[in-house]
C-alpha cells in the first residue's frame, strides 16, 4: 500500500521538516490548553523545590505532538534530553547504560513505551520509584544482584496504545496526560505558523481549509502544507490563496472532511454492500480486500472520531452523517 497523506504516522518527507517546526518552549506549543496549564503548573512547583519532575505519560494518536511535548519538558526544565525508544531498548543492559548516563535532573524519553520487553520493565519500576537499578551479574549458582544508583531523573513515556502498558508502569507516572484532536482553530494558528517558518504566508481562508481536511492532527496539517505551498510556489502566488489550496487537496485526493479513497472504499463498502450496516469486521474486510486488523487500527479510528461510523455488538454502522457526506439519505433516519 502506498503511504496515504493523511496518515497520522511519521513518514520518510516528514523527518526533514519536523526538526525546524517543532516549537521549542510550552508557548509556542499550540493548543492542548488543559494538557500545558497542568504541565506548567508541574514544571513550575518541581522548579521552586529544585527537584527534578516528576515521571510524565504522554499518550495519544500520532502526530499530535507527545515528542515535541517531550522536547519542551526538557526545555522548561534546563536540563538535557536523552532520547531513545522502546524496540531499541532490547536488554536490561541497555537500559543501565541509559539510565547510568544521565546527569541529575534530565529527562529521558522513551518514545513507543508500550513496547520494551517486560524483563527491561521490571528494572524500570524501581529505576523509576527510588532512582536505583538491580541488575543480576553472571549466571547460575555465581549469580549475584548488584545495586546501582541513578541520579534522579524524568522519565517521559510516549506511547499511541495507552491501553498496552501494564498496570505497574502506569501507576508509576505521577502525571498522564492525554492529547487531544486539535480544534480547527489550533490548526489554523500551526498552519500560520508553519508558513511563516517556511518564509510564505497563507490566506486566513486557506489556512481553514487546510485546518479542516487536517483530521485534527498537526503532522498532516503540516505535510499537506508543504505540497500546497510548492504549487503555490510554481503559480508564482504571493501568498497561499484559497483557490490554489483546494485545488491542491483535491488533487492530492484529499476531501472537506479530510477523507481519502480509502475511507471512501470503506465507508462505500458498508453503504453499498450491506444497506449502511451492521456488517461485522471481517466480512466488511473481505469484502474490500484488506486485512481486518488493518480497518480496525488504521482506517477506523477517525472515521469514529468524526461519527461517520459507529461499532454496535453486531457491526459496523455508517451513520447519517456519513450518509450525507456522500450526498445520500440514509433510509429510517
Ligand atoms: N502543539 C503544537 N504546536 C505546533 N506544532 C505542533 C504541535 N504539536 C505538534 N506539532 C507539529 O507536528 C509535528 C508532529 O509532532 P510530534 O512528532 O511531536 O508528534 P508525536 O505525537 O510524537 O507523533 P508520533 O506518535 O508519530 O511519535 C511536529 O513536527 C510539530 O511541528
Ligand atoms: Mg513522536
Amino acid at each position: 500500500m502506498d503511504e496515504r497523506i493523511i496518515a497520522g504516522e511519521e513518514q520518510v518527507e516528514d523527518a526533514a521538516v519536523e526538526l525546524s517546526l517543532r516549537p521549542a518552549r510550552l508557548n509556542q506549543y499550540i493548543g492542548q490548553q488543559t494538557v500545558k496549564d497542568n504541565l506548567a503548573i508541574f514544571i513550575q512547583a518541581a522548579k521552586m523545590r529544585n527537584e527534578p519532575l516528576d515521571h510524565v505519560l504522554l499518550y495519544g494518536p500520532p502526530g499530535l505532538g507527545k515528542t515535541t511535548l517531550a522536547g519542551i519538558i526538557a526545555n522548561e526544565m534546563n536540563v538535557q534530553f536523552r532520547s531513545t525508544s522502546g524496540p531499541a531498548i532490547e536488554r536490561a543492559g541497555d537500559l543501565a547504560a541509559i539510565l547510568s548516563s544521565l546527569e541529575p535532573g534530565d529527562v529521558l524519553f522513551i518514545d513507543e513505551i508500550h513496547r520494551i520487553p517486560r524483563s527491561v520493565e521490571e528494572i524500570l519500576y524501581p529505576a523509576m520509584e527510588d532512582f536505583f537499578l538491580d541488575i543480576v551479574v553472571g549466571t547460575g549458582p555465581s549469580a549475584r544482584s548488584v545495586r546501582i544508583d541513578l541520579p534522579p531523573f524524568t522519565l517521559v513515556g510516549a506511547t499511541t496504545r495507552a491501553g498496552l502498558l501494564s498496570a505497574p508502569l502506569r501507576d508509576r507516572f505521577g502525571v498522564l496526560s492525554r492529547l487531544e484532536f486539535y480544534e480547527t482553530k489550533d490548526l489554523c494558528t500551526i498552519i500560520e505558523r508553519t508558513a511563516q517558518i517556511f518564509d510564505t504566508t497563507i490566506t486566513a481562508q486557506a489556512a481553514e481549509e487546510v485546518a479542516c481536511r487536517s483530521r485534527g492532527t498537526p503532522r498532516i496539517a503540516n505535510r499537506l502544507l508543504k505540497r500546497i505551498r510548492d504549487i503555490s510556489q510554481v503559480k508564482g502566488e504571493e501568498e497561499i490563496s484559497l483557490e490554489t489550496t483546494r485545488e491542491a487537496l483535491d488533487m492530492l485526493q484529499v476531501d472537506r472532511s479530510g477523507l481519502d479513497s480509502i475511507d471512501h472504499k470503506l465507508l462505500m463498502a458498508i453503504i453499498e454492500g450491506f444497506g449502511g450496516g451492521p456488517a461485522g469486521l471481517d466480512t466488511i474486510a473481505a469484502s474490500i480486500g484488506e486485512e481486518s486488523q488493518t480497518i480496525e487500527e488504521v482506517y477506523e479510528p477517525y472515521l469514529l472520531q468524526i461519527g461517520f461510523l459507529q461499532r454496535t455488538p453486531r457491526g459496523r454502522v455508517a451513520t447519517a452523517k456519513a450518509y450525507e457526506h456522500f450526498g445520500l439519505q440514509k433510509n429510517g433516519d
